[in-house]
């Protein structure tokens, strides 16, 4: 490998070959890895935690599937409510295509092992979800199957006990620093540090996946854990690579008050109730069918605005109540164990005995890299209205991505169901690009391959004052978190993109302190802090740019014209009905359209959104 030439400090650097790397190994990530180490390919996950510690953990209440079990249901049903729930953001095409693969992705599961819970007739127990509704619409269904209240704990060690009996090769507290590509735009691998020993590698492959879940830790108060720093997402950015719908992003409307930790939707779906101070179950008034399973979106700004309005709880009327209590001891330990642990560790709260605080907290980033049905990162073709170029040798998937089956706001248990689908469907593309397009050649690094990542690395190596890396981090989740909140307004959004774009200078001036290389946090924290700042950007950029509410991007100043027959809670402009692209270099934006046309059943045509 005589393009890299390190100095003394760096002597060390491994270059290493497989056929795939898969940087991320939550659910999405080891869906991928399974599919081809099965198909015999050399696979490598790189991943920041043990696998099993991935934040897909925190997917307590369900994977959503039309199976039908409790109640009638089926795919076209799933498919209405995808649609409706993303306010017509979402891709008609691929949000069929993830509906119908639902019941089959689920089966598969089961039959690796998966430990779902079971009804007295030996099928898998679902249970209700937000925005999840019978007959278009009518009345809530039981489509979120569920392993308890702990499904993606469930589903990460079903996963990982897969890809160990088919050999995977995964790289244990890994991080990847940044994308390999040759002039041509292909991409070529990854760079990458190992916390261990601080070493450096180059990881050289022939098809390159991104499975590195979501950026939640961009705003203060969070459900994410504290990996998620958008670290995928700030790799493309810098590699030139648009993110899309970066504007979009989901408030869970269950995190425990103070302490953000998610108390699932499953609470809900196995029959809790919010209610405000005077005790009243207020969902009732905002969303009469579905009530306190509207899509989160819709029960976050119900929450926000009982608040606003003084009928919020507590000494300081700032959080709502998340009532258990008629559900009784057994069904709780039963369904909800964690839930009750949680409540117990985190609020001092016996669930089974009075209501937990609750607020809606950050849960979820709709947007991500712009992706096909493959998972083949795509971008505009120059000089065309097309928008479906792929990136040779680039996939990405689950939330880093955006496919786009969410649009402007996921429905609950979609999530699971996204990292499984396309994890599978980009796994198939890869083993096909990979042994019928590729053959045994890696194509060669470009020269300056390491370039980019020494002069990161050295520069806090060789730093001897600046900044403090978790005290610009906190300045970036303030401004996010302060300006992109439930209700946005337009001059919030205007002045939070002056106030981020202002803060580069104390981002590129971060000084570290410790230069050891051994298990050094503060050296990775650093790193991070660089992706958070891409994914902020481009969330107040994009967010600040669009002029309407349409699902989580609720903007008071477009109000709903008063002759709107039911409750809703701002102004969407169809003419806005596009995704937004935002590019790093020169904070650009661009617009690419929804695509409206299903894969073989009628488009849903635009509807005003009540529940
Ligand atoms: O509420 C929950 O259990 C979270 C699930 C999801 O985000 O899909």
């Amino acid at each position: 490998m005589g393009a890299i030439t390190p100095k003394e400090d760096y002597s060390n650097i491994q270059n290493l070959t497989f056929d795939a790397v898969i940087v991320g190994g939550g659910g999405s990530g080891m869906r991928a890895s399974y599919q081809l180490a099965q198909a015999g390919l050399k696979v490598a996950v790189l991943t920041k935690v043990f696998p099993t510690r991935s934040h897909t953990v925190a997917a307590q209440g369900g994977i959503g599937a039309s199976l039908g079990n409790m109640q009638e249901d089926n795919w076209h049903f799933h498919f209405y409510d995808t649609v409706k729930g993303s306010d017509w953001l979402g891709d008609q095409d691929a949000i069929e295509f993830m509906c119908r693969e639902a019941p089959k992705v689920v089966y598969e599961l089961e039959h690796m092992g998966m430990p779902f819970d079971r009804n007295a007739d030996g099928t898998i127990y679902q249970r209700p979800f937000g925005g999840h509704s019978a007959n278009y619409g009518d009345k809530p269904v039981p489509r979120a199957c569920a392993a308890a209240d702990r499904t993606g704990h469930a589903l990460l060690h079903t996963l990982y006990q897969s890809n160990v009996k088919m050999g995977t090769q995964f790289f244990v507290e890994w991080i990847a620093l940044d994308l390999i590509r040759n002039e041509a735009g292909d991409v070529l691998g990854v760079t990458a540090i190992d916390q261990e020993t601080g070493n450096i590698a180059v990881f050289q492959a022939k098809a390159t996946l991104f499975a590195t879940g979501g950026a939640g830790r961009v705003y203060r108060a969070s459900t994410n854990a504290y990996i998620n720093t958008g670290d995928g997402l700030g790799m493309a950015a810098r590699a030139g690579i648009p993110l899309q719908d970066m504007e979009f992003w989901q408030f869970h409307p269950t995190g425990v008050a103070g302490a953000g930790v998610l108390l699932t939707e499953g609470c809900r779906g196995e029959g809790a109730i919010l209610r405000n101070k005077d005790g009243e179950p207020f969902m009732e008034r905002y969303a009469p069918t579905l009530k306190d399973l509207a899509p989160r979106d819709f029960v976050s700004r119900s929450m926000d605005q009982e608040i606003k309005e003084g009928r919020g709880c507590g000494p300081k009327g700032d959080y709502i109540l998340l009532d258990m209590t008629h559900l009784g001891a057994d069904t709780i330990m039963k369904r909800l164990p964690s839930v009750f642990e949680i409540g117990k560790k985190f609020a001092n709260v016996d669930i089974t005995k009075e209501p937990i605080p609750v607020v809606p907290t950050i849960h979820y980033q709709m947007g991500g890299i712009p992706t096909n049905m493959h998972g083949q990162v795509c971008l505009p073709e120059a000089g065309t209205d097309n928008y479906t170029k792929p990136v040779k040798g680039f996939y990405a998937i689950g939330e880093c991505s955006c496919v786009s089956v969410h649009g402007a706001n996921r429905l609950g248990t979609n999530s699971l169901l996204d990292l499984v689908v396309f994890g599978k469907a980009a796994g198939e593309h890869i083993i096909d690009y990979v042994t019928k397009h590729h053959g045994d050649e890696y194509a060669p690094l470009p020269t300056n391959v390491l370039e980019q990542t020494l002069d990161r690395v050295r520069k806090l190596d060789e730093s001897t004052s600046g900044e403090n890396a978790q005290e610009v981090a906190d300045a970036i989740r303030d401004i996010v978190q302060d300006h992109a909140g439930v209700f946005r307004t337009q001059a919030l959004l205007d002045k939070g993109v002056k106030e981020i774009l202002a803060l580069e200078p104390r981002v590129r001036n971060i000084h570290l302190k410790d230069k050891s290389k051994v298990f050094n946090t503060a050296r990775v924290e650093a790193l991070e802090v660089e992706n958070l700042y891409e994914v902020a950007k481009a969330t107040l950029i994009s967010a600040a740019a669009r002029k309407e509410c349409r699902g989580a991007h609720t903007v008071v100043d477009y109000e709903l014209p008063a002759d709107h027959p039911t409750y809703s809670y701002g102004r969407r402009d169809d003419e806005w009905m596009k995704h937004t692209l935002w590019y790093s270099s020169d904070n650009r934006l661009e617009y690419k359209p929804v695509r409206f046309k299903p894969l073989t059943v009628d488009a849903i045509p635009p509807a005003p959104r009540t529940f």
